[in-house]
């Protein structure tokens, strides 16, 4: 595992408070990687994404959905007006809960979902609630993650599943700090290797039913961020946002060697609670 001290909370809450507008103009409603695996405008590469996870998962309408760390709300949407589901949406920002909420009664999905602003680590919700507890790139920001899936599978029903995605540290030693790099400059208390998270998820008494690594297919997304990043103006706005921003902006190219060099990779993971 590599980890960085420095990050706190507080950090995390501020920076997705103030940068959600940056990322909506940059990347659009979802705040994750796309998945290609022919040429694809960058909306559908993350549609490609989130249809992948739930297919793993065997996300079925009328499932009871928890997406954890939901951003703009952009999978909860999507499962709420595309799969069927009823979704849970929790964000540790307040300005994403709003947002979240407006465009879920905009794009016609309010009945299907609700949107609440809390902690993962510590939100009260009740056992055996939910079918699926999705997690799509917020494990990386939770700072007990064994803890984290503790939790997950007590809010899951027997039979349910996790179903997850996650920048990972790779194998081998950072030794050009890349992945270090990387987990302070994105707000990352620590990244875990794929055989600790599958630790994790089967400490906490879940079995896994896939592992898949996609870090080629997903790498992409930092070119596509970059070029759009050396166009735009939001390199000049940024720092109005404070230095996380700008750090952040200034690191895409830290985490494509990162990838291309093995220091990270990208997993999809899904686990499932026994049925009785
Ligand atoms: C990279 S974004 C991913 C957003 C969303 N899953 C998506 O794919 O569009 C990380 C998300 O995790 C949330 N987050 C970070 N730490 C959290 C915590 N402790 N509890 C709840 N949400 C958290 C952030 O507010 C943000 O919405």
């Amino acid at each position: 595992m590599i980890a960085c001290a420095s990050v706190t909370k507080r950090e995390i809450r501020r920076h997705y408070d103030l940068a959600t507008p940056f990322y909506r103009l940059l990347w659009g409603p979802h705040i994750h990687h796309g998945v290609w695996d022919a040429d694809a405008p960058p909306l559908q590469a993350q549609r490609q994404l989130i249809d992948r996870l739930a297919s793993e998962a065997s996300i079925s309408a009328g499932e009871d959905v928890l997406d954890v760390g939901c951003g703009m709300g952009g999978s909860s949407i999507e499962l709420a007006k595309r799969y069927g589901c009823r979704v849970t949406g929790l964000t540790l920002s307040p300005v994403q809960r709003a947002w979240a909420r407006t465009s879920a009664v905009w794009q016609g999905a309010a009945r299907r979902t609700r949107f609440l602003c809390g902690d993962a680590e510590n939100v009260v919700l009740p056992d055996a609630s939910f079918n699926i507890v999705w997690n799509v790139e917020c494990s990386e920001h939770l700072f007990d993650k064994p803890a984290f899936f503790r939790r997950a599978a007590a809010w899951l029903r027997p039979g349910g599943r996790v179903a997850l995605c996650a920048w990972l540290a790779g194998d081998g030693t950072d030794s050009d700090g890349l992945a270090a790099a990387v987990c302070e400059n994105f707000l990352c208390p620590s990244l875990g290797t794929a055989g600790e998270y599958r630790g994790w998820l089967e400490a906490a008494g879940l079995r896994m039913r896939t592992y898949e690594e996609l870090t080629r297919q997903v790498e992409r997304t930092w070119e596509i961020c970059l070029n759009r990043v050396r166009r735009s103006r939001v390199g000049l706005i940024a720092p109005l946002t404070g230095r996380p921003m700008t750090r952040f902006l200034n690191h895409f190219t830290t985490l494509l060697n990162a990838y291309r060099t093995g220091a990270m990779r990208y997993g999809l993971f899904v686990a499932e609670k026994a049925a009785r």
